[in-house]
């Protein structure tokens, strides 16, 4: 493999924006001061964290104090959803959808043993939400209803003020998963009836290990971690100044970047599947009747294995995903093409490709060159097995 690796996996994680990059060297090296120290150093990197603070809220839509530093997605959804159910022991019911994070999965599965009732909501063939069955679910000991922005396989977006205006109506907190929405599609939260979301800098060309919970003014969140009192008391530990460095950076860029994701970025991916719908025969596009994210396309190749696609691009330096998962050593569909309707072949046959706005026009026509040729290799293995 001469040329360098053609990404497309971006809903897994992306790459370093250089200037979230030049940013954060600062406080890797000479600026090494901890934000809670009243000195010099410590002063610096104070005003770091404040300033970042100010860049995400900026991007965000919502005030710097309700913002609170964490380490990422996974940490976010912890705090926000147990969070919630510690703050109100008196309502003992979730909602959220079949076609959640694994975070969310598992942690609606602990809520089960501590003996709150979990409704998870379908999704359609398109794997779009039903509001109506949003609305028969609610009740009056709903603590929360939580839903991703967009679904991190499929990228179908799923309609937040919405789903907002149904929860708060019937008495119960909303929380967003906005980890693969946000630096995707705009994201105004002073618009939306939303009290809780969470995301990850890593998604957005930011560093890893950094992220972020809004919880909305007035909500009495309880910590997630004790400790010294870090983040207004809602998350203890020295903080992260060059991941809060990098993530407000990421996020600044990411806001002049929407408008290129909307245009060029979505026109490459628009690219990318006419090419192959024209060249490849028997594959679909899931969620294609559905909004989605620009940068997503999620695409079954009947006959073959996803994963058999997966290893030919991967030696040819091509970076993607597939639609299943490996559990006790076999492959099972994914968790959220089941809950669309996919049959269990089909569903295994899925690849998913995602592109950034460092995705060029020339790493799509390669692909779109490639992935015929390997397809119809593997379709005629296929066939002469079965012969
Ligand atoms: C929708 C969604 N939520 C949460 C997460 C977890 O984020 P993190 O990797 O920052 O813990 C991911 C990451 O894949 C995601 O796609």
């Amino acid at each position: 493999m001469n040329d360098a690796p053609i990404y497309l996996d971006n809903n897994a994680t992306t790459k370093l924006a250089p200037e979230a990059l030049e940013a954060m060297l600062p406080y890797l090296q000479e600026q090494y001061g901890n934000a809670g120290s009243a000195h010099l150093l410590g002063r610096l990197a104070e005003g770091a964290v404040v300033n970042a603070r100010a860049q995400l809220a900026g991007f965000l839509g919502c005030a710097d104090a309700e913002l609170v530093f964490n380490s990422g997605g996974t940490e976010g959804l912890n705090h926000a959803i147990r969070g919630v159910f510690e703050a109100l022991p008196a309502k003992r019911h979730f909602i959220t959808t079949a076609v959640e994070h694994s975070a969310v999965l598992a942690i609606a599965d602990w809520l089960k043993r501590q003996g709150v009732a979990v409704t998870l909501l379908g999704v359609d063939r398109e794997g779009r939400l039903d509001l109506d069955e949003l609305a028969a679910a609610l009740r009056p000991d709903t603590a929360l209803v939580s839903v991703m922005a967009a679904n991190n396989e499929s990228g179908v977006l799923f309609p937040m003020a919405e789903a907002g205006a149904l929860a708060r109506a019937a008495g119960a907190l909303f929380h967003v998963d906005g980890t693969q929405a946000v630096g995707k599609v705009p994201m105004d939260l002073s618009r939306l009836p939303v009290d809780l979301f969470n995301l990850s800098s890593h998604k957005f060309h930011g560093p890893k290990g950094i992220g972020a919970l809004y919880a909305r003014r007035g909500l009495r969140l309880r910590p997630f971690m004790l400790g010294g009192g870090q983040e207004r008391g809602r998350r203890g530990g020295t903080e992260n100044v060059p991941g809060i460095v990098g993530l407000g950076q990421a996020a600044a860029l990411a806001g002049q970047e929407l408008e290129a994701m909307d245009g060029r970025v979505r026109a490459l991916r628009d690219q990318l599947e006419t090419g192959l719908l024209a060249r490849v025969e028997a594959i679909r596009v899931h969620g294609a009747g559905a909004g989605r994210l620009p940068n997503t396309s999620f695409i079954s190749f009947q006959g073959i294995e996803g994963e058999a696609l997966f290893l030919k691009l991967s030696d040819r330096g091509i970076c993607v995903s597939t639609g299943s998962a490996c559990s006790t050593g076999q492959r099972e569909p994914s968790h959220v093409l089941r809950a669309m309707g996919v049959p269990a072949g089909e569903a295994l046959g899925t690849v998913r490709f995602s592109l950034s706005r460092f995705t060029t026009e020339a790493e799509i026509r390669k692909v779109v060159e490639l992935v015929p040729e390997l397809v119809a290799e593997l379709r005629s293995a296929g066939a002469m097995g079965r012969r």
